[in-house]
């Protein structure tokens, strides 16, 4: 929605300051999907960056999914050709800023993350890819170029992305100074293949940095707008509970303000429709289908936070799932809601919850 885009300009910031520090020359943002990190890469923190005497560079590796490599081809090109005047690298944002909108619209209504038909870049391809980064320092003289590419971790989901993600480290490895990255990632157990996994060619050459959650003066935003602007007037606390129950993902809360203004309608009956159109558009009836019993039982533990190699989760999978209540069924479970992006797993222990909305819905299943 044009108009409602809430600025965190002190993160931007904050990202940028890690990067002057000159320690490492490539961050990644880590959050999982519809929680604004590619509008804040494109609102907040590229114009931020160009302020600061950066050129920045904004690749989808989703673009073209089944060949990430021209997402980075493609953004090169383009902002080769603003220096010759085509286009301003505004106006470049702004059209990747339109774009995410209606990709945002389209994302779980197929599946679109992963490579249906992955296919290897030719050694042509990756040399040109290389040449067009040539180029691009050249013409930015003293400034830097900045790259931020969105869904890295699609780099680590096939093998044919290999070839890829080597020629994208040795292109950054050999420009640190003139050029750095910011990486965003989706799914926090690929990247962490791609990340630290120590054959990977990204081994120790990123700095992992969380994307926090958008907190109560996003909420305080939101209302004086509602209020200012379509004469809405609502206390804080309701609408602080739904975004809550939304996991705190702007996009849904997006929707919930959005059935507010067109239907009139009370923040219970928008949250009850947007629960509703969060189910359809994740068809969590599909995962669910694709779930094992024992697999139901694993994530809903972990979703109250509790041990999965419990006595009493054991006890539970032996009587109601099906299959013996022992470590090696439980890993077996865990290992395979990772794979599908459902949860991920902490280094230190502990697990993330990946998919926003699920938990009740399985809960009402119940
Ligand atoms: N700072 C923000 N202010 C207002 N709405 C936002 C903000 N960030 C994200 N949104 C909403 O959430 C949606 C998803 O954001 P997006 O950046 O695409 O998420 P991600 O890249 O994490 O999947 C946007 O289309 C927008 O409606
Ligand atoms: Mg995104």
């Amino acid at each position: 929605m044009e108009g409602w885009h809430y600025p965190r300009t002190e993160l931007a910031e904050q990202y940028l300051g890690l990067l002057a520090l000159g320690i490492n020359s490539s961050l990644a943002i880590i959050a999982p999907r519809r929680k604004g990190k590619t509008l804040f890469i494109l609102q907040d923190l590229a114009p931020l960056s160009q302020k600061k005497n950066y050129i920045p560079v904004y690749a989808s590796l989703w673009q073209n999914i089944n060949a990430p490599h021209e997402g980075l081809i493609a953004a090169l090109e383009d902002a080769i050709a603003s220096f010759d005047k085509k286009s301003t690298l505004s106006r470049l944002l702004n059209t990747k800023i339109k774009k995410t909108a209606v990709s945002n619209e389209l994302l779980g209504k197929m599946e679109v993350e992963f490579a249906d038909n992955p296919s290897k870049p030719t050694s042509k391809e990756l040399a040109y890819l290389d040449q067009l980064l040539n180029i691009l320092v050249e013409k930015s003289g003293k400034k830097t170029v900045l790259l931020l590419v969105d869904e890295v971790q699609h780099l680590s989901t096939s093998s044919q992305f290999d070839p890829l993600a080597h020629t994208l480290r040795t292109m950054l490895d050999k420009r640190q100074g003139k050029v750095k990255s910011i990486f965003t990632g989706s799914s926090r157990h690929y990247l962490d293949l791609l990340l630290n996994e120590s054959k990977s060619p990204f081994y120790h050459f990123v700095e992992e940095k969380k994307f926090p959650d958008l907190d109560v003066s996003f909420i305080e935003f939101l209302r004086e707008k509602l209020a200012r602007n379509h004469q809405i007037t609502i206390a804080i606390q309701p609408l602080c509970k739904a975004f809550s129950d939304l996991d705190q993902s702007p996009y849904w809360m997006m929707k919930l303000i959005a059935q507010m203004i067109t239907s009139k309608a009370s923040v219970k009956d928008s949250l009850e429709y947007v629960h509703q159109l969060m189910e359809a558009t994740e068809d969590f009836e599909g995962i669910s289908k694709r779930l094992k019993p024992i697999d139901k039982l694993v994530f809903l533990a972990l979703c109250q936070g509790a041990n999965p190699y419990s006595k009493e989760l054991m006890a539970k999978i032996d009587k109601y799932a099906g299959v013996k209540g022992v470590p090696s069924n439980i890993q077996r479970a865990i290992k395979r809601l990772s794979e599908a992006n459902l949860i991920s797993q902490i280094r230190k222990g502990g697990y993330n919850i990946e998919k926003p909305g699920l938990k009740r819905y399985l809960e009402q299943q119940n």
